[in-house]
């Protein structure tokens, strides 16, 4: 297949549209590290080659769950379903989608951000699901790179030198919690293992999956569960009687695998947050959608 440029500065350009980046809704909670905002027009127009209101989407590996939200928030499926293993993650997740929402939001606008208030949540994150989903958006706003992973350093000088507290925006996470707060009923959560969940749903046809794991290469240091069994992801993928689409580091490994299968493969340009162009595979068992 010949490779196509679906990120091209600001502009994610498609056959037929020019779609600014920055006009995407930013509707996580999470600044995620790997985060997918980027492909979220992408994601639209292939849950309308996929989907409709019965299909249920699965996001195996949620994160920051910007597929599932999106997918929610603008009715392209009938239901949808997010599963983290990280304990930290599921937190924020389980609180906001299990009536926490208020709470979480006022905790975090009453909240006085200073290194040591933050090094106090962070130390207190064992005490409840509440501390553990608090100490996680601390951690999020206030470690380098957005890593939640243990061993991740505060910021130091951060944007315009606001050090610690300049990714600190309660007002902006309150309204994205209540956003959120607003279409939980469409949302199911599950803390656990991406394998297990959709091993039980695999013979479903009313379920896609968009699967978003680690990568390969330089997953190790973003996650706290960063190994992943890719071979064994492949092979679950082939299995799945509902569509699915994968996104991967374009690493030799990953497109040997996806030969094996015969799946289809699109290398795209995406940015990183270093503003560094580099590409990416989506997988599928047909990306015909992609080249229209
Ligand atoms: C690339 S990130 C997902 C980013 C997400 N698509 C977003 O836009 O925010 C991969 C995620 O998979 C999670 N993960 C790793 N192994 C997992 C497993 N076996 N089951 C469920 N989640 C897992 C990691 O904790 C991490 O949050």
């Amino acid at each position: 297949m010949t490779q196509i440029n679906l990120f091209d500065t600001e502009y994610l350009k498609s056959s037929s549209k020019i779609i600014n980046v920055a006009s995407i809704p930013q509707r996580s909670p999470f600044r995620y590290a790997g985060g997918k905002t980027w492909l979220i027009p992408r994601i639209r127009e292939w849950l309308s080659a996929v989907g409709d209101k019965d299909k249920e989407l699965f996001e195996p590996f949620a994160g920051g769950g910007i597929f599932g939200l999106t997918a929610a928030s603008e009715d392209l499926v009938g239901k949808v379903t997010m599963v983290e293993k990280d304990e930290g993650v599921a937190a924020v997740w389980q609180i906001i989608l299990g009536g926490g929402a208020e709470w979480l939001a006022e905790k975090i606008t009453n909240f006085s951000l200073t290194s040591e208030t933050a090094r106090e949540a962070i130390k207190s994150a064992d005490k409840s699901l509440e501390s553990l989903a608090f100490a996680t958006i601390v951690k999020n706003r206030v470690n380098r790179g957005e890593i939640i992973a243990d061993g991740a350093s505060f910021f130091k000088k951060g944007e315009n030198g606001k050090g610690i507290a300049s990714r600190w925006y309660p007002e902006t996470l309150k309204k994205r919690i209540f956003e959120i707060d607003k279409i939980k009923g469409k949302i199911e959560f599950i803390q656990g293992d991406a394998f297990e969940v959709c091993e039980q749903v695999s013979n479903q046809r009313n379920v896609v999956y968009f699967i978003d794991p680690p990568y390969i290469k330089s997953g190790q240091r973003l996650y706290k569960y960063s190994v992943v069994d890719h071979e064994a992801l492949f092979n679950l993928a082939d299995r799945l009687k509902g569509e699915f689409l994968l996104s991967y580091d374009n690493v030799v490994e990953v497109r040997d695998m996806a030969s094996c299968y015969q799946f289809a493969v699109q290398p795209i340009l995406m940015k990183n947050t270093h503003h560094a162009e580099k590409t990416e595979l989506l997988i599928s068992r047909n990306l015909a959608w992609l080249l229209d």
